[in-house]
This record gives C-alpha cells, sequence and structure tokens, in this order.
C-alpha cells in the first residue's frame, strides 16, 4: 500500500540533530539527553508495552476520557482536518475518528487525518491499519519534530489539503509535559502562529496527583519502563557508535515536588568511561552519577486557562476524569 507521508526529518537531520543534541547534553553539568531519541522501532514498542502497564494509569484515563467525551469534541469542534502531534500508534485517536467521522453527527465532517511523529515506524503502522478501517477518511502522515517543524504542518494557508478548511490540533498522552517550561511555551506560541483565528487545539495534560501513584506509573513493577529508559543508551550506541554499557546503568523515577514533574534518569551503578567516536568524544561517569532522560511534568486544572492565555488560544472547556488525574482541553486560537 502507498501511503502519503511527507518527511520534514529526513535521516541525516535526525542524524544531525542526534548528534547536536549528543555532544551538548553528555557534556554538560548534570548531563541530560533529550526524550525524543527514545523513540526508535524498539522504543515505540516498549512505549506500546508501557500503556497496557497496571501502574500506568495515564493511558487508560485519556482513553475512557475520550470515549466520555468525543461526541461533545467533534460538536464543539467542527473540525474538517484533525491533526495529531506525537501521534505514535493513534490507538486512542479512533475514539476521535469515529466521533468525528459519523454522519449522524453535528461535528462529523472529517476529511483529513494528519497525524506526525518522530517515529516513521510507528507512524507507517498506524498509518497502515487506519487506511483499512476508515476508507473514506484521507490519511497525510508528517515525520516530523513537534520542537522544529510546525511551520510545516499541512492544512495551513501555504498547504492546503483539497477539501480541509478547519484544522484541530490534538496533542494527547499528556506529551507537552514532556517539554521543559521554555520549549513548552515555544511550542505554543509556534502553534498558535501556523493556526488561523478559529482553529483549535485538543491538549492531553497529566494532573498533579499523589506522588505514590505518579512515581508508580513511571517505575513499574516488570521494569518495561526502566528498559524503555535503557532504550536511549541502545540508539547512542548504534547510531554513533558509542559503547555504553547499558546494563550498568538502572532507572530512577522521582518526583520533583516544586517543578511538578516526574523526573526520569539513568544512574551510572559503577565509574566508567563512555567512548562516542563518531563525535569524538569520550566521557567520563562517576560511580552513582544521574543523567536526566525526561521530565514529564503534571500540570493544575485550574491553570489551563493561563496556559493557553499566555500563548494565544482562548480555553473553551476542560474535561476531566472523576479521580481528576487526567484532563483534555479544547482551546481555539484566538
Ligand atoms: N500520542 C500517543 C503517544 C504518546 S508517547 C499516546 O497518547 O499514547 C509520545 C509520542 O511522541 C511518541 O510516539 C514519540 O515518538 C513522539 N515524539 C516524541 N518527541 C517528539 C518530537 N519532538 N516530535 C514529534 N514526535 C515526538
Ligand atoms: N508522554 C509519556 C508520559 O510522560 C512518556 C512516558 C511514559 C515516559 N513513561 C515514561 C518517558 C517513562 C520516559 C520514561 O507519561
Amino acid at each position: 500500500m502507498t501511503l502519503l507521508l511527507d518527511v520534514h526529518l529526513t535521516e541525516s537531520d535526525a542524524d544531525a540533530a542526534l548528534r547536536a543534541d549528543a555532544l551538548a547534553g553528555l557534556t554538560a553539568t548534570p548531563k541530560w539527553l533529550p526524550p525524543k531519541w527514545f523513540y526508535d522501532a524498539r522504543g515505540s514498542e516498549l512505549f506500546e508495552r508501557i500503556t497496557e502497564l497496571p501502574e500506568y494509569y495515564p493511558t487508560r484515563t485519556e482513553r475512557t476520557l475520550l470515549d466520555r467525551s468525543a461526541d461533545e469534541i467533534a460538536a464543539v469542534s467542527g473540525a474538517d482536518v484533525l491533526v495529531e502531534l506525537g501521534s505514535g500508534s493513534s490507538a486512542k485517536t479512533r475514539l476521535l475518528l469515529d466521533a468525528f467521522t459519523s454522519p449522524a453527527h453535528p461535528g462529523g465532517g472529517l476529511r483529513w487525518y494528519v497525524p506526525q511523529d518522530v517515529s516513521e515506524s510507528a507512524l507507517r503502522q498506524a498509518m497502515g491499519t487506519l487506511a483499512d478501517e476508515y476508507p473514506g477518511l484521507r490519511l497525510r502522515g508528517v515525520v516530523g519534530d513537534f520542537t522544529r517543524h510546525l511551520d510545516r504542518l499541512p492544512g495551513g494557508r501555504h498547504t492546503p489539503l483539497p477539501g480541509g478548511t478547519r484544522r484541530m490540533v490534538a496533542f494527547l498522552g499528556g506529551t507537552i509535559g514532556n517539554l521543559l517550561p521554555a520549549e513548552r511555551d515555544r511550542f505554543l506560541t509556534g502553534l498558535r502562529a501556523v493556526l488561523e483565528p478559529g482553529e483549535q487545539m485538543l491538549l492531553g495534560t497529566g494532573l498533579v496527583v499523589e506522588p505514590e501513584v505518579l512515581v508508580r506509573a513511571y517505575d513499574d513493577g516488570a521494569g518495561v519502563t526502566a528498559e524503555f529508559n535503557r532504550n536511549v543508551l541502545r540508539v547512542l550506541n548504534r547510531e554513533l557508535g558509542a559503547d555504553f554499557d547499558v546494563d550498568a546503568f538502572t532507572h530512577v523515577a522521582l518526583w520533583d515536588a516544586e517543578r511538578e514533574w516526574i523526573e526520569m534518569r539513568l544512574r551510572a551503578e559503577r565509574a566508567m568511561t563512555v567512548r562516542l567516536p563518531e563525535l569524538d568524544l569520550s566521557v567520563d561517569f562517576a560511580r552513582g552519577e544521574q543523567m536526566r532522560t525526561e521530565v514529564s511534568a503534571k500540570f493544575r486544572a485550574d491553570r489551563l486557562g493561563a496556559l493557553f492565555a499566555g500563548a494565544g488560544f482562548a480555553l473553551t472547556r476542560v474535561w476531566t476524569d472523576p479521580d481528576e488525574r487526567h484532563a483534555l482541553s479544547l482551546a481555539t486560537a484566538a
């Protein structure tokens, strides 16, 4: 089957970005790595396994929320193009696609679904299944980085989609929480800049809950999250010829109460020197040294309006689950 795929992130582009990130992060104090490099084919599969873990409630909670609110979202939105950033397997998105394509429904005029992800393997797999399940829906995938390629999203003034007039951009799974505050502000402002007034954003955010619940969600008993976290080292070994001893690093997840984010780290269990010949770099790790690999910020429902207003969006409506663990917000470009 031929899939319509725009590649904004070519292999050489991704390679250059990975080199720059690895060089910046591994020579910093403390060391860090950006989370987008978790998601090679194996990382995307491990993330899908995370979504099924008993401890990892965000996916289940968001799915239940979508199940209950998708019809309302479609009716309030009325968008005919659904763009999704960091779409991954698009599994939960089916609930939106069902509501937005139902002819019985006031908001049921969806023409296009435009999934965007850095993981080409996840994108291709999702599009292959969706093409079979929604034969009347036009699909256009984008291999891209939502921190760099928003200006090239299809459906805008310069890249019209035939039959599409109004977009809703979904950003689900709490992925916005994986951006640091400055990156998040740049992301929201950048997204607003490429939307026309009246176009919308549907944002899924994790909410602040009890620290024990949060920490367990990011440090499961079966060790899947630990394996996912370590996967970034395997990516560096493969792509940059590095010689990380992956098993010498252990997974750390802790709740930062001040910044209200979960922080994922990798801890070196022994002193070592890692060589990255492609970068002409050697990096020393002390025994017990911790390297940050991701944050997952959690939000407060009563501050979502301000988050959007700061970037030029007006909050239209918020849906939360009964336990207030997760929120879905619909906001309109002002
Ligand atoms: N939306 C899905 C997947 C969430 S996991 C869900 O709710 O379950 C985060 C997804 O974002 C992954 O599919 C990952 O490949 C993608 N991703 C991470 N960083 C990205 C970036 N900078 N640009 C585009 N996609 C990114
Ligand atoms: N977007 C997911 C989240 O913040 C990503 C994620 C889930 C994750 N579990 C993880 C990232 C463990 C790193 C490690 O919930």
